[in-house]
């Protein structure tokens, strides 16, 4: 799933990013549209004589690769030298991900990398992150953790609950509760506070993860950190 169309920002960050693979590398691929400009970017590169092997972190980006005849490989073989991904909101330095459900794998991914790089357009960068986060968490600890999830202040919602076809599963077989904290002060806290809950899978703050921020604009690309 590609959340959100494709704009002249998203275009410029994807490509500034992708502009910083070189031959031979091992690329992480990101999930959502913004990521997607830079698979798109890089399948070209590699249409044009670029070897480079992706690790997927989702089902829609391994079909992207896939559609731009990029060679794919897995953790298991290799980790990568630089991950690009896209986030649904960044302040300081950290990010709350998981907008399409993909962030337990992107973390894994993102964080293997040598270079964790985050292509955004300027509607995602806040003085303090107010998005909420997303938590995958096992079916069967849908209500324990959200009890959990509101002992820590938050209020969650199961993703997409109400539609006809049942709510959002993961790649993993999971279920998404988004949890609105207000604004988050103390990201690092509410992070270990998440991963304690039992039952929870991965949740979306990404805590000093991020290497490099490519905020794409209409006239260019501002990098950040
Ligand atoms: C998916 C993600 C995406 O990177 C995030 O939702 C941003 O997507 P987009 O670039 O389409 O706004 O975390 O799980």
């Amino acid at each position: 799933m590609t959340r959100g169309g494709s704009t002249a920002p998203k275009r410029a960050a994807g490509e500034s990013a992708a502009e910083l693979v070189t031959d031979g590398m091992v690329v992480g691929l990101g999930t959502g549209s913004t990521a997607a400009e830079a698979i798109r970017a890089l399948g070209e590169r590699v249409d044009n004589g670029l070897a480079v092997r992706g690790i997927p972190t989702s089902f829609q980006s391994r079909e992207l690769a896939r559609e731009y005849d990029i060679p794919l490989t897995s953790l298991d073989e290799t980790t990568p030298d630089i991950a690009i991904d896209g986030a649904d909101q960044v302040a300081d330095g950290t990010l709350v991900k998981g907008g399409g459900a993909a962030h337990a794998r992107e973390k894994i991914v993102d964080t293997a990398a040598d270079r964790f790089v985050v292509v955004v357009d300027p509607s995602k960068v806040a003085e303090t992150l107010t998005h909420p986060v997303p938590v995958e968490m096992l079916p069967d600890a849908r209500s324990t953790v959200a009890a959990g999830v509101r002992g820590l202040g938050g209020d969650p919602t199961l993703r997409d609950a109400e539609r006809k076809d049942g709510p959002v599963v993961t790649d993993n077989g999971n279920l998404v509760l988004d949890c609105d904290f207000g604004g988050i002060t103390e990201p690092d806290a509410l992070a270990t506070g998440l991963a304690c809950l039992p039952g929870v899978v991965e949740h979306g703050l990404f805590v000093d993860c991020a290497d490099e921020i490519h905020v794409g604009h209409s006239d260019g690309v501002r990098v950040e950190r």
